[in-house]
């Protein structure tokens, strides 16, 4: 009986455990300990499909014209929040990866809203402790629901120009696969810190619409 019980528990634990976890699990997110975790549901040509489950994030939405500046405004109000600028006054390990949700096409010049997220560690995602409440009211706390996405990857650095090309290509290969998902807006996901030089990983996604197309 004690036995059984305890496979559930770990059954449980590992389950519940599945969303955010250890980085050795993954194998492109290599300098957090703790990274975004979810489930192939198939491949595409020129993208894969995967599940995540709903998801706890610290947030800053910015307006601006490039999402460079988006980034560096939100940035550092987001690290003074994990550096222990919250009602708790404690420190928050930096988890990977860091999604920016922003528009697909806009003018040059004209500004647009950005949403900067940090992925909380696990202990916040399962509940094992309150979320640290952020002091500047321009970061929140925000849950992203139990999600399906199509993903492209690519290596070097994350940018404008990356994103416009990767985003661009992503839409054509779900295009000729006649899959549907959520236009208008795309979300840049980013493994790295600027100071890794080599293995860079960067992701550009799109959510599924209705049932994932898979190859055949
Ligand atoms: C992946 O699938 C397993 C088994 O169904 C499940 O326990 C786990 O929560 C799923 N993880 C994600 C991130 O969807």
């Amino acid at each position: 009986m004690v036995y059984v019980a305890g496979i559930i528990v770990l059954a449980f634990a590992l389950a519940v455990e599945a969303k955010v976890g250890d980085s050795s699990l993954s194998s492109f997110c290599s300098e957090s300990d703790e990274c975004l975790l979810y489930n192939l549901t198939c491949k595409g040509v020129g993208y894969e499909v995967r599940r995540y489950e709903a998801t706890k994030w610290a947030s800053v939405e910015v307006e601006s014209v490039f999402m460079e500046m988006a980034i560096s405004k939100a940035f550092w109000k987001l690290f003074r929040y994990i550096m222990g600028s919250n009602e708790a006054g404690i420190k928050i390990d930096m988890a990977a990866p860091v999604i920016i949700k922003g528009p697909d096409s806009r003018s040059m010049w004209q500004s647009s809203g950005f949403t900067i997220n940090f992925l909380l560690p696990s202990t916040y995602q399962l509940n094992q402790a309150p979320v640290p409440k952020p002091i500047d009211s321009a970061v929140s706390i925000i849950e992203t629901p139990d999600m399906q996405v199509y993903v492209k990857s690519y290596g070097g650095w994350m940018s404008f120009i990356s994103s416009r090309m990767q985003s661009r290509a992503l839409r054509s290969a779900m295009d000729a696969a006649g899959a549907s998902y959520v236009r208008g807006y795309h979300y840049d996901v980013g493994y790295n810190s600027p100071m890794k030089m080599t293995n860079r990983h960067n992701e550009v996604w799109y959510a599924v619409e209705g049932e994932p197309v898979c190859a055949v």
